[in-house]
């Protein structure tokens, strides 16, 4: 069927085949109300032509809370602003699906104050947390409680009711037999495991009536050793379709256990949501929903017009780019800009409590309408076509200044090595999206040219930007001679010995690491901190560290190298020199410089010069980027 064909869901009907994924924000108060940036978030996201929004996960009870900015729907008092939510969802043009959760064990003891509540005291690997037994007592309170919560979301206004089965949260608790370890009526058998599962969905259908479409989202396999499989889930399906689900809608993994399988980490094979969806789908009468790493319009086509599923959820897709529904309505495929699945600028941002941002998409949790055109169109120079220097010089075209954008090189600056190293091939996705964006805007581009004085001046702007970027910084230890960059490693510009000792184990340290080891060579990385990879997302830190522990890498922690003799390094170990060993080669990843070295020149013939991205700090690309969009914002 095709992406934008009508679905009948229970008594709605969905106008396309694509929904928004729950995916939390962080943008709740502590109390659990909607703010400003929850309404224009969502309405942004409504506007890109989604046929529904499932929004963020609802804690049904303050017991199943998981992040201290999560929004609630277990008070009457969250009715309020949750309808303007549903308002400013509707406005934008999309249905609004109230996504209900409790996360058991996986809840936050330092919101609720209390430990989290489980079927059983079965520890959360993610989180650290042990949980207390729920009594039955218990059990059928919390029961009550999504039926209520139900009943609210119908109040604010929402149009369907997702359930959060899966993914390791309270319900999907109750299912495993890891983490069920009961002995009365809610545990040992499946049949009593499942008992908790179909409380929940009678006593919410009871609560609702007839009317609303009620989805179930579900996990295929958890990913986890001795857990739910798929088998597990097609049943669960089934017995939730007799219990009267309209649609399934399949992830993977767990919370706790398998959390790059629930964020659908980059590293992980693609495409598995969607193959066991599609086995669930043969064994259903109900639609099913699929999501996880399938944003590219092909993926979105491949798995509608082959029936493989009947609705493609989206989450990341929709935050780096909430136009792609209507993008690919208007056959206009190659001007999506596509999500990396980095989880870099997404689940940091939220995990750190700052609220959700994106990369590549610096509106993300700024959203504010369309950019407002400049009272007056004025000349803009942008040297350097990395990230920040690209989101600059396209956000100052927009808002009507002529651009002239200087790269002595290519367009993507540092972007270039982002897919380069292992398992991050995905990241090539928003780089091309990017340089599409800027080279089908009016933005004047010169590559492969010197950005001079004399060439600045010619053009007369009105502001400068500076989005130079950075080079290695030098690294002076006695007997070092001329050590290999990260990017000439990636690159394959420099031949690599086989033993290569790499000189600093942050992000740029340890996928060089993981390049070489891949490659067969001997890697040992040494760093002066006590930690490494202080810079990465923590998936990929433990995913990449993971990894290199496989291939025999060496990690020394602490260590500072003191000087070379020939190919040998030698390190200070309570004041005497020891020998590392002898190395082919040496890398050094020990951070950036700016280049700057245009800004006083420019300054001194009385330019106006605004720096931005590396050449002002060393960041990452999220920093440049942003910087970008706001220079641009200024002028
Ligand atoms: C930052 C972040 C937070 C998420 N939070 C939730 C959540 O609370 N509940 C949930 O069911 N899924 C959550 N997800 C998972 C998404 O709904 C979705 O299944 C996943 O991102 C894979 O789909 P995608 O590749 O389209 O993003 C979250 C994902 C991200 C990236
Ligand atoms: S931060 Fe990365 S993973 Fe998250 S939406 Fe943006 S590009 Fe995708």
């Amino acid at each position: 069927m095709d992406v934008f064909q009508p679905l009948k869901l229970h008594s709605t009907v969905l106008p396309n085949r694509l929904l928004m994924a729950p995916v939390k924000t962080a943008f709740a108060t502590p109390d659990g109300e909607v703010t400003y940036n929850h309404e224009s978030y969502y309405r942004r996201r409504a506007e890109g032509g989604a046929a529904a929004i499932i929004v963020e996960p609802l804690y049904i009870d303050k017991m199943g809370k998981e992040h201290p900015k999560q929004l609630g729907i277990s008070s009457y008092r969250h009715i309020e602003g949750l309808s303007r939510l549903v308002n400013a969802i509707h406005e934008g043009g999309s249905m609004a699906v109230a996504h209900l959760n409790h996360g058991g064990r996986a809840a936050n003891p330092k919101v609720t104050g209390n430990p989290p509540e489980a079927p059983s005291a079965v520890v959360c690997q993610a989180k650290g947390t042990t949980p207390a037994v729920m009594t039955v007592e218990r059990i059928k309170n919390v029961i009550l409680g999504f039926a209520g919560a139900a009943r609210r979301a119908l109040e604010a206004g929402f149009d369907i009711i997702e359930i959060q089965f899966g993914l390791g949260y309270l319900i999907a608790q109750f299912l495993s037999p890891l983490t069920n370890l009961r002995s009365d009526e809610y545990g040992g058998s499946k049949e009593n495991r499942y008992r908790f599962a179909e409380e929940v969905l009678t006593a919410i259908r009871e609560e609702v009536g007839e009317d609303p479409a009620l989805i179930a989202r579900i996990s295929a396999t958890e990913q986890v050793e001795g857990g739910p499989g798929i088998d597990d889930a097609i049943e669960l399906a089934g017995l939730l379709e007799d219990h009267g689900i309209s649609a399934v809608h399949v992830v993977s993994g767990s919370v706790c256990d398998s959390p790059p399988w629930y964020f659908q980490h980059m590293r992980l094979p693609a495409g598995k949501n969607l193959d066991w969806a599609g086995m669930i789908k043969n064994e259903v009468n109900v639609p099913v929903i699929a999501a996880g790493r399938l944003g590219a319009p092909a993926d979105i086509r491949h798995a509608l017009e082959n029936e493989i599923i009947d609705v493609v959820a989206l989450g990341r897709p929709l935050i780096a780019d909430p136009d792609l529904p209507r993008k690919m309505m208007e056959n206009r495929d190659e001007d999506i800009i596509q999500c990396g699945a980095c989880l870099q600028g997404c689940l940091v941002s939220v995990k750190s409590g700052k609220g959700i941002r994106c990369i590549i998409n610096p509106e993300v949790g700024n959203e504010s309408g369309k950019l407002k055109t400049a009272d007056k169109p004025k000349t803009v120079v942008v040297v350097g076509g990395g990230p920040g220097g690209i989101q600059a010089a396209w956000t100052a075209n927009e808002r009507g200044h002529k651009v002239i954008l200087f790269d002595k090189g290519q367009l993507g600056g540092t972007f270039n090595l982002s897919y380069l190293p292992p398992g991050k091939e995905m990241m090539k996705r928003p780089l091309t999206s990017l340089i599409h964006r800027i080279r089908s805007s009016p933005v004047d581009l010169r590559l492969s040219t010197e950005a001079t004085v004399d060439a600045i001046l010619a053009e007369k702007p009105y502001l400068v930007v500076i989005a130079t970027g950075a080079k290695p910084a030098e690294l002076s230890i006695p007997g070092l001679e001329n050590p290999l960059t990260g990017e000439e490693v990636l690159t394959g510009k420099k031949t690599v010995g086989k033993r290569v000792l790499i000189i600093g184990g942050g992000m740029v340290g340890l996928e060089c690491a993981e390049f070489l080891a891949e490659r067969d060579h001997e890697v040992t990385v040494v760093e002066i901190l006590d930690d490494i990879a202080r810079d990465m997302e923590p998936i990929t830190k433990k995913l990449t560290t993971r990894n290199l522990e496989r291939l025999n890498a060496g990690i020394l922690t602490g260590t500072k190298i003191c000087r070379f003799k020939d190919k040998t390094a030698f390190i200070l170990k309570e004041n005497e020199e020891v020998s590392l060993g002898e190395f082919d080669s040496v890398v050094a990843a020990v951070g950036t410089t700016p280049v700057d070295g245009l800004v006083s020149p420019l300054r001194e013939k009385g330019i106006n010069v605004e720096v931005i991205g590396d050449a002002k700090a060393p960041g990452q690309i999220f920093d440049a980027v942003r910087d970008g969009f706001e220079i641009a914002l200024t002028i």
